[in-house]
């Protein structure tokens, strides 16, 4: 499959995908797009609320010394050291350049947030594309080796990328993967466009997003078409509208609500 670099409006690289006839970002800007969709109405959504609720178990101190412990627990879960604490759960359908992994490996280590990530991806890009991407410049601070473990980590198999961002990819289409019920936090979901991969935004799809999620789990996608939201909605969601980023009016945010 061939897969081009094309350089968008804010500065960041994209790729063009022969097969899919499409980018992988907006043209406008990956990074810009990326950062508003996944991070601002995905990801900080959850740890809004995570900070709300270590807030409410205490005064200023003490929630300081709570988030602490928490992280503490988060590491010692994932050494395999028992305790019952859950990070903050993330499944990528299409996890393709890294960026939004990228993104969110930083986001965590600034907030000291624990976050476990598994990242799907059957058409994984060249070494040879990922040395070219830009993100880590741009972004600056030391983000690149985390990027590049990303990139050259075995499949199925977990890494502990920096004390609070526990990764894992696999080498799979979305309805071929085996997940179970109930256990993610947050879907990225990124795949191309309906246009151009139908068979990734039916109702099947959907109703296995639904599935995978826990309850108060949220989606987020670039998408805000009327027939994906319906299906969405048909699935079980809450839809939410929200502004886009440069160059797209909306997107969606759905949410798995169960009384
Ligand atoms: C629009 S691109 C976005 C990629 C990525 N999130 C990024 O920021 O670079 C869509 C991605 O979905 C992947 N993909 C294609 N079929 C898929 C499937 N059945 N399940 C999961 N991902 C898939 C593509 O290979 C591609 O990497």
């Amino acid at each position: 499959m061939n897969k081009t670099l094309q350089l968008c409006e804010d500065g960041s690289y994209t790729l063009f995908s022969e097969k899919a006839g499409e980018c992988y970002h907006s043209i406008h800007g990956a990074l810009t797009e990326s950062l508003h969709i996944f991070i601002n109405a995905g990801l900080r959504t959850l740890t809004e609320n995570y900070s709300i609720g270590i807030a409410a178990s205490g005064n200023e101190s003490k929630s300081v010394q709570s988030k602490e412990t928490f992280i503490k627990e988060s590491l010692f879960r994932q050494k395999g050291l028992a305790s019952d604490f859950k990070p903050i759960r993330i499944l990528e359908i299409g996890f393709g350049t890294g960026l939004n992994a990228l993104l969110t490996a930083i986001e965590a280590e600034k907030n000291k947030i624990p976050v476990s990530y598994l990242g799907l991806e059957p058409f994984p890009i060249s070494r040879s594309i990922v040395q070219q991407l830009n993100y880590c410049e741009l972004l600056q601070g030391n983000s690149l080796p985390y990027f590049k473990t990303m990139h050259e980590c075995e499949w199925d198999k977990e890494y502990l990328i920096q004390p609070v961002f526990n990764f894992r990819k696999l080498q799979v289409g979305f309805m071929e993967a085996g997940l179970a019920n109930g256990v993610f936090d947050l879907i990225y979901f990124d795949a191309f466009s309906p246009e151009a991969q139908p068979e990734l935004w039916g109702q099947e799809v959907f109703n296995k997003c639904f599935r995978v999620l826990a309850n108060e789990g949220i989606l987020v996608t670039y998408c805000a078409k009327g027939r994906v939201k319906r299906a969405l909605k048909a699935a079980g969601f809450v839809i939410e509208n929200l502004p886009g980023p440069p160059g797209k009016r909306e997107i969606t945010r759905a949410q798995k609500l169960i009384q």
